[in-house]
């Protein structure tokens, strides 16, 4: 192989290194843009000590004051199919990586007596 090809494939490794690494960070969350996606949670997680009935009967866990990061990964994991719970994994597999991160910020900013307020 002639020298300045080799040069040319050794200088493209560091723009793939870095290209690989833009794609793989985390999306900043920003809860103003989860509005839309949490209307689809609430009917489920704003209510204390609701238990859903499909296809067995699951308590809800409340969201609101949960850990962003801890949010992330419980849908990741729905998503993943580590988390097994049909209705979550159902509804992790719709989100994308930036919806996650922006319901992660909408209920990390809530505290657990603002849990009903779905407006905030
Ligand atoms: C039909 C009811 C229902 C809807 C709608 C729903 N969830 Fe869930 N969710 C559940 C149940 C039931 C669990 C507990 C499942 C389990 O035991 O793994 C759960 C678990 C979770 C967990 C893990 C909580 C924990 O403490 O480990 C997160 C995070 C979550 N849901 C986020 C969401 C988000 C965000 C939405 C809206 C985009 C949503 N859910 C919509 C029923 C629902």
């Amino acid at each position: 192989m002639k020298l300045h090809r080799i040069l040319f494939k050794v200088m493209l490794l560091p723009a793939a290194f870095i290209a690989v690494n833009c794609y793989a960070q985390e999306p900043t969350g920003n809860f103003k843009d989860a509005q839309s996606n949490v209307a689809m949670c609430i009917g489920c997680h704003a209510l204390p000590n609701y238990k859903s009935s499909f296809p067995l009967v699951y308590s809800v866990p409340l969201l609101g004051g949960q850990n962003a990061a801890y949010i992330i990964k419980a849908l990741k994991g729905y998503q993943a199919g580590d988390r097994k719970n049909p209705t979550m994994q159902s509804i992790a597999g719709s989100l994308s990586d930036q919806d996650i991160a922006d319901l992660a910020a909408y209920y990390s900013r809530q505290t657990a007596d603002s849990a009903n307020n779905n407006t905030k």
